[in-house]
């Protein structure tokens, strides 16, 4: 009898016992949130990114909420960003009641084009959102001299970027403060977690303020054996990274470059083997991507059944991301049509991501293709 088809998984952690011995050791400590741990990790990310401030929040999505309350958005202010991307990024501007504005991409690497940011300006404008979709920075020369020239503030999100670099930029470097993500099928994760990264020191400290209910002491400073009262200086979040997650986190910085290098050796192997492949288009990428997504490209009228047709031949796949204009609640909030970013809605209809991460052999890269090939002559 054949031997059972074992399933490609769309993602793998490679968490183990560095991160075990890291998290029993907190938990045999006295914090298990905003504690010694956050700090030490907010002091290693930092090093990493050479960036001087970095504050651990719960998610990238409360992250980017808590950016754009430090940058003052309200009612009435526009932020404009990419319909390519995860609901969080256009979100954080609707919990202040700011208006998303969305400008195209470019059709071949899914990224902000910037002279649709340019023409997305207006006087409420007051932020840009670049996304590092995919792993690849956005083009940050050309969109930080859009933002200062308008003297607006422009955020990264860089859920998909920590270890990016293109063109002489780093992630975080041009930023005026970038946005990590640390969710479960991240590049670097802890389940949930995130993390923002600042020059500026008393932006750092608005945002752990704000990260903590507004309130002016975190429980280990106030620590000791005279009883420190707080206050409460304005309205803040419970948005906080806790220990254990630094704790998980505070391992891995060190393994981030190889881990990227080996998902690059992952792509390109796709790259050889779904060249001239029919009905798939690649996503074209330059620089030091972070390669945390491989998205292929297929016919939008059959998509949906190459989705299925790798499902049933035991491989995972994922979409990231049908356009957000597309979806119901901006469609009906907002009356957009399709046509409004046709590139982003063309790659939202045509877009799958296969499976990558270090973990993943030749071996299933190869069966991953063959996969593809078979079902693409299947539906065709
Ligand atoms: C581009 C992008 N932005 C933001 C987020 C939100 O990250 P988190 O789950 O940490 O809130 C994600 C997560 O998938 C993402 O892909």
């Amino acid at each position: 009898m054949a031997a059972p088809m074992q399933r490609v998984e769309f993602y793998k952690h490679d968490l183990g016992e560095a991160e075990i011995a890291s998290v029993a050791d907190t938990l045999r400590s006295l914090f298990l949130t905003l504690g010694p741990r956050v700090g030490a990790f907010e002091r290693a990310f930092g090093e990493f990114l050479g960036v001087p401030h970095v504050v651990g929040v719960s998610s990238c999505t409360m992250g980017l909420a808590l950016v754009l309350d430090a940058l003052g958005v309200g009612p009435g202010d526009e932020i404009v960003t990419t319909p390519m991307t995860f609901i969080s990024t256009p979100n954080a501007a609707l919990f202040h009641g700011a208006k998303p504005v969305f400008a195209d991409v470019d059709p071949k690497t899914g990224l902000l084009d910037s002279k649709a940011v340019l023409a997305a300006i207006t006087p409420r404008t007051k932020a840009v959102i670049a996304v590092h979709l995919y792993g690849q920075l956005a083009d940050m020369k050309a969109l930080r001299s859009i933002c200062d020239r308008h003297r607006i503030a422009l955020v990264e999100d860089a859920a998909h970027a920590t270890e990016a670099e293109n063109d002489g930029v780093r992630v975080a470097e041009l930023g005026d403060a970038t946005v990590f993500s640390f969710y479960a099928t991240k590049t670097m994760t802890s389940g949930d977690g995130g993390a923002i990264a600042v020059k500026d020191p008393a932006i750092a400290d608005r945002l752990r303020r704000l990260r903590n209910h507004g309130v002016s002491k975190d429980a280990a400073s106030r620590h000791g054996n005279r009883y420190a009262h707080w206050d409460m200086v304005e309205l803040g979040y419970k948005a906080a990274m806790t220990d254990i997650e630094a704790a998980i986190l505070l391992p891995q910085i060190e393994r981030l470059h190889r881990r990227r290098d080996r998902r690059q050796a992952i792509v390109l192997r796709y790259e050889r083997g779904l060249a001239g492949q029919r009905d798939v288009d690649l996503i074209a990428w330059s620089g030091r991507s972070s390669h945390h997504l491989f998205t292929v490209l297929v016919p939008g009228p059959v998509r949906d059944a190459v989705l299925d047709g790798l499902g049933a031949r035991g491989i995972g796949a994922a979409v990231n991301y049908r356009a957000v204009h597309t979806l119901k609640y901006y469609r009906e909030t907002f009356g957009y049509a399709r046509d409004a970013f046709p590139n982003a809605a063309d790659i939202g209809e045509r877009t799958i991501s296969l499976p990558l991460y270090p973990g993943l052999t030749d071996a299933e890269v190869d069966r991953v293709i063959a996969a593809l090939g078979e079902t693409l002559s299947a539906v065709r």
